[in-house]
């Protein structure tokens, strides 16, 4: 089985978790390559339901190597909330999880700074995780990894450091209160004492897979449109959520990503601030809300919902070199007539089929709409492309043609079984 990358084409929640759960058991190591807490993945099993935010969605399937690479941001509260509820519940988790050395760690500070960031003018619309300020430290060279973990005397001290320099930041600039450096280095040396055996050294590993010529899955977190870069910047994430970031958030070289597949959904959401050019503000925007249970994995916030964008698709799936697509929630759109995808931006009187760099530009476009019929049966309980009914079919060849790139893959439930071919 050739590696594999999947990666979100639109503002994450496609439905990323459902897929690399529904195609791990073809894979021997299942790769978080960026993002941190702020993702929320789910994967339903024989009616079970898992949300994952830092462990790879692979671990649901036995006998998988997880790991967690050093772009990933790691919150170990989160992470040792996450295996324990694992463990609770029957899930195997003795040496089958990795957390790169490499990896940075988010401190109560990052939190607060993101929260009270988001507090005043500007606000991009973030889960609160600390995302942003973690990857902030990363870049200015004073973060903390994962590794450091492992030399309690170093770790104590390299945290009070930083607790110090943060402290001034939050008394002088926010006017909050200062955080107690001995209580977090109480706390995370805590945390260092049961995540040791878990830290390590996540390039020799997966160097040493590739040689063993073992199947990787790397799975991406939000979406392409999300991308530090390439998304709707500074409406994003603060890091590579597009293929592109695999090498540099696990160490693998760039040829080691041999096929990718986009994973997108037969609508449009997105959480947070920021340009959305298909939203629907309407009783259609509400009935997929509803019915596609559009409500944040993380933050339980309302999704924002609209029609397919095939302009945005169209740039993420060039972006991202994707070979194929999984279209996820076909199913939500039953009974919407006529179903309806931008399929070019009008701006200032011109017609554009361009994605554009600047958000404010993005906010600016007119969404122009193409239809097609809808159907009224019931998706979920189909197995197999054939039994869909015409007009879904129809959408679906309909969104091969407007994105470029075949769909391989349908989704018609959040089950893992909800799965066809195509
Ligand atoms: P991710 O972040 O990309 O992994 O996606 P989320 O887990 O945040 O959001 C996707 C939601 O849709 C989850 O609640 C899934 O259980 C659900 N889901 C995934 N695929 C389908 C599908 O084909 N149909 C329906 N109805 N729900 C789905
Ligand atoms: P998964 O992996 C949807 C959004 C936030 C906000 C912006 C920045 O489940 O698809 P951050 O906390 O990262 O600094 O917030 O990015 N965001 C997501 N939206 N799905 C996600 O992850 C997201 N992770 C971050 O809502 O708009
Ligand atoms: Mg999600």
């Amino acid at each position: 089985m050739a590696n594999l990358c999947i990666v979100g084409l639109q503002w994450g929640d496609e439905g990323k978790g459902k897929i690399v759960d529904a195609l791990a058991k073809d894979f021997d190591v299942v790769v978080r390559y960026q993002g941190g807490s702020n993702a929320g993945h789910t994967v339903i099993v024989d009616g079970e339901k898992f949300v994952l935010h830092l462990i790879p969605s692979g671990i649901l399937r036995e006998g998988k190597l997880c790991v967690i690479g050093n772009g990933v941001v790691v919150d170990p509260a989160q992470l040792l909330e996450e295996t324990d509820a694992l463990v609770a519940r029957g899930i195997q988790m003795d040496g089958n999880l990795l957390v790169s050395d490499r990896a940075h760690i988010v401190f109560p500070y990052h939190k607060l700074l993101d929260q009270l960031k988001e507090a005043g003018e500007g606000r991009i619309g973030t889960t609160g995780r600390g995302i942003g300020p973690c990857y902030t430290d990363k870049a200015a060279r004073v973060g903390i990894r994962m590794g450091e973990m492992l030399d309690a005397a170093r770790f104590a001290e390299r945290i009070r450091a930083n607790v110090e320099e943060k402290n001034r930041l939050l008394t002088a600039l926010y006017d909050a209160e200062p955080l107690s450096a001995d209580g977090i280095v109480k706390e995370y040396l805590g945390y260092a004492e049961r995540l040791r055996p878990l830290i390590g050294d996540a390039v020799a590993l997966l160097a040493q897979c590739r040689r063993e010529e073992k199947a990787i899955l790397f799975e991406g977190a939000q979406g392409a449109l999300l991308d530090v870069d390439f998304g709707t910047y500074p409406y994003v994430t603060s890091s590579s959520a597009s293929a592109g970031g695999v090498s540099g958030g696990t160490g693998v070289p760039p040829k080691a990503v041999e096929r990718v597949l986009g994973v997108m959904k037969a609508y449009c959401t997105r959480v947070g601030e920021g340009p959305f050019p298909s939203e629907l503000a309407d009783d259609v925007g509400n009935l997929l809300r509803t019915r596609g249970a559009e409500f944040g994995a993380t933050t339980g916030r309302p999704r924002r919902c609209g029609w397919f964008d095939a302009v945005a698709v169209r740039h993420t799936v060039a972006l991202c070199g994707a070979d194929a697509v999984a279209l996820t929630k076909l199913d939500v759109l039953t009974g919407i007539d006529p179903v309806r995808v931008a399929v070019r931006y009008r701006c200032g009187g011109e017609t554009a089929d361009h994605f554009p760099a600047d958000a404010r530009t993005l906010a600016d476009v007119e969404a122009v709409y193409e239809s097609f019929p809808g159907w009224e049966e019931d998706l979920s309980a189909c197995r197999s492309f054939e039994e869909l009914p015409a007009a879904a079919r129809s959408y679906v060849q309909a969104l091969d043609d407007l994105v470029g790139t075949p769909v391989e893959t349908i989704s018609v439930g959040g089950d893992r079984r909800a799965t066809l071919r195509r």
